[in-house]
């Protein structure tokens, strides 16, 4: 489902900061090669993603799911040469095609990517973090929240991607259906932090740490 007309979306793009060519390169290749692209997050979640970086000062930012890098990539460009984006990826062909445009752009260095199972990273990562993108497997989001929340500092911030999930989290009926609903329960209900839910493409909730 397309929240918003596609003429207007792609309107939103054309009046966005413009991207390096490298994004050109990364989305082309994605498509030619990945079974779903789709899953890259694009133009607009990713000059999002760089505004809350360069808004908050972030300097260490922590992401679940890192398909073909190109949120990874977005993330480390708005990050000061002292800054750090830590990756996460399950498939080694995602990690492996990451690592690559990682290694051919100019701020690719300060990405660091873990491949395996990000419950198992989590696990052994430590804190601070000041940003957290989560946009992985929808049954293990609010793992990956309460695991991040308890790393992230106060006025840091957990960005869930897909919160809408193209609309089905109104009438939930697959697993990961009922697994963003819930997620989106969780967060709204949790005292520790300030919450939106913002519907920017397939929804982005926001939570800030108090
Ligand atoms: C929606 S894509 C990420 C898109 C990426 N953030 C971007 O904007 O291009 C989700 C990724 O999470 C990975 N993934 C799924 N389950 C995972 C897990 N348990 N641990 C780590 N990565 C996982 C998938 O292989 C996939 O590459």
């Amino acid at each position: 489902m397309n929240f918003i007309d596609e003429a207007i979306d792609q309107y939103c793009v054309n009046h966005s900061e413009p991207e390096h060519p490298i994004f050109a390169e990364l989305h082309e290749r994605t498509y030619a090669e990945m079974e779903i692209p789709q899953m890259l997050a694009g133009n607009l979640v990713g000059n999002f993603l760089q505004l809350m970086i360069r808004l908050s000062g972030a300097k260490r930012v922590v992401e679940v799911g890192t398909f073909t890098g190109y949120s990874s990539l977005k993330m480390a460009q708005a990050l000061p040469d002292d800054g750090e984006v830590i990756t996460l990826e399950y498939e080694s062909k995602h990690a492996a095609f990451a690592q690559s445009f990682f290694d051919q752009s100019d701020w690719g260095q300060k990405i660091t990517l873990q491949q395996g199972a990000a419950l198992d990273h989590l696990s052994h990562l430590q804190g601070p973090i000041d940003l957290a993108f989560i946009d992985a497997d929808k049954v293990n989001y609010i793992a990956y929240y309460e695991a991040l929340l308890e790393m992230l500092r106060p006025g840091g911030m957990i960005i869930l991607d897909n919160a809408l999930w193209s609309g089905s989290v109104l009438d939930p009926k697959e697993e990961s259906d009922q697994a963003l609903a819930d997620m989106n329960d969780h967060v709204h209900a949790d005292k520790r932090v300030h919450n939106m839910l913002l519907p920017l493409r397939d929804g982005l909730m926001l939570a800030l740490k108090k």
